[in-house]
């Protein structure tokens, strides 16, 4: 670990600390357990699916992979994390990493599943059953506790920050391999596990699951398969694909035009992302997400009208929806510990701040301030489903050119940009 980030984590946690005194200090608390929740065998099996620490645990340890473990916060005390390490000869046991963070805290490790000794007025934070004793002896989940610890785990500290540039930097090997192997002509599924290969990770690693599309599958926003075989004909690759460090995401998309993609696909991905920089540019303290998506659909409608793919007004474009079937999804959301960060729905007091009604898909509706880390992720898709209603009604849109994207499916270029004290730092090479 370098001395930089070494100090970072120090101070990373004296922030944490301060910050729970205060917060537990105004919700009248004396102490909060957060549990790290743990994964469910599937029905009838002993196997169980991937897991996720709970992101409020993680953001003390930083660790993706804990399960059955509490660490409990009081002020003036140092963290104690009781951490279950049963002794199991099937696995290795828990190894912890040579970070600040485990010579600052009383660790305990628990041969049996552990719980925690509540102190004073508790609450108690994470996955359990409301109806065990352990929930019913605290506040289990007060809602006004845990918006303001979302709201915490908004504004990134400098440690956070170099880690979510170190997961970039490590995604972005991955991404370089991947345009290797599409050139290569391989499949989805060699595409994939090239990925993981150059980025240093199994799958089961991954902060979400990666999104691996050639040619239309592109245009499917999430598209959840891995083809085995090489298409004969390579119109188009995007890859939605990331990378953890320390618990924290990196969430990167890149789009590619195959040997076969008319030169219209061509002329859209550079527009495309033009339009990216041109809204990582406009990020700044005091700009509202909502306002920078809007900019993003009137932008979109010109690039439709310079490409021929719309002979109307800019306005008619986003007024009739014409964009919003192109790129029905939002512009990006908050980026952190979980790659669809939290408290991006709320104003800072924990009200619902919910997505505009013609953009129901939008993760982020807050005025940016410096410390958000944000995706940018402007996108343009053929997606029959969305552009059929569109194809019954007098538009004046060039059906014969917009068919052409057909085969190519979509392209959507997303970079991570930190919200800076007077503007924008981009955080994905
Ligand atoms: N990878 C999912 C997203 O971009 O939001
Ligand atoms: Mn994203
Ligand atoms: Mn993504």
């Amino acid at each position: 670990m370098s001395a930089s980030l070494f100090n970072l984590q120090r101070d990373h946690l004296t922030h944490l600390q301060q910050t729970y005194t205060d917060l537990l200090a105004s919700h009248r608390l004396d102490s909060v357990a957060i549990y790290s929740g743990h994964a469910n065998p599937h029905f009838g099996d002993d196997q169980a699916p991937t897991f996720q620490t709970y992101g409020h645990f993680m953001h003390w340890v930083g660790m993706a992979d804990i399960q059955h473990s509490w660490l409990v916060i009081q002020p003036e005390k140092r963290p104690q994390l009781h951490l279950y390490a049963p002794a199991d000869f099937w696995h290795l046991p828990t190894h912890l990493p040579e970070e600040p963070w485990v010579t600052e805290f009383d660790i305990q490790l628990c041969s049996e599943k552990p719980l925690p000794t509540l102190a004073g007025r508790a609450a108690v934070i994470g996955d359990i059953d409301p109806t065990t004793q352990l929930a019913l002896d605290a506040q289990y989940q007060p809602q006004p506790l845990v918006n303001a610890l979302d709201e915490l785990r908004m504004f990134k500290t400098a440690y956070e920050i170099a880690c979510l540039s170190e997961a970039n930097r490590l995604a972005m090997a991955g991404h370089q391999a991947a345009q290797a192997a599409f050139i290569g002509a391989s499949a989805e599924l060699d595409i994939q596990l090239a990925y993981l290969a150059a980025s240093r990770q199994r799958e089961s690693d991954v902060p979400y699951q990666n999104i691996i599309g050639l040619n239309n599958h592109a245009g499917v926003l999430h598209y959840q398969h891995y083809g085995l075989s090489s298409p004969t004909k390579r119109h188009s690759l995007l890859v939605d694909a990331g990378r953890r460090f320390r618990g924290y995401c990196a969430d990167i998309t890149r789009t590619y035009a195959g040997p076969d993609a008319p030169s219209l696909y061509r002329n859209l991905i550079d527009d495309i992302n033009q339009l990216k920089d041109t809204l990582v540019e406009s990020v700044a303290p005091g700009v509202e997400f909502i306002a920078l998506h809007e900019q993003m659909h009137r932008l979109l409608a010109d690039i439709l009208i310079a490409n021929d793919l719309f002979q109307g007004s800019a306005e008619q474009a986003v007024d009739e929806g014409i964009t919003r079937a192109f790129c029905p999804h939002g512009l990006g959301h908050s980026l952190g510990l979980q790659v669809h960060d939290v408290a991006g729905l709320r104003h800072p007091d924990g009200t619902p701040a919910p997505a505009p009604e013609q953009h129901p898909a939008l993760r982020l509706t807050r005025t940016l301030r410096p410390g958000m880390v944000v995706t940018i992720e402007p996108g343009f898709y053929y997606i029959p489903m969305l552009l059929e209603p569109l194809r019954n009604k007098t538009l004046p849109i060039n059906w014969s050119l917009v068919d052409l994207l057909a085969n190519c499916g979509g392209i959507r270029i997303e970079d991570n940009i930190v919200v800076t004290e007077n503007s924008q730092q981009n955080l994905t090479p």
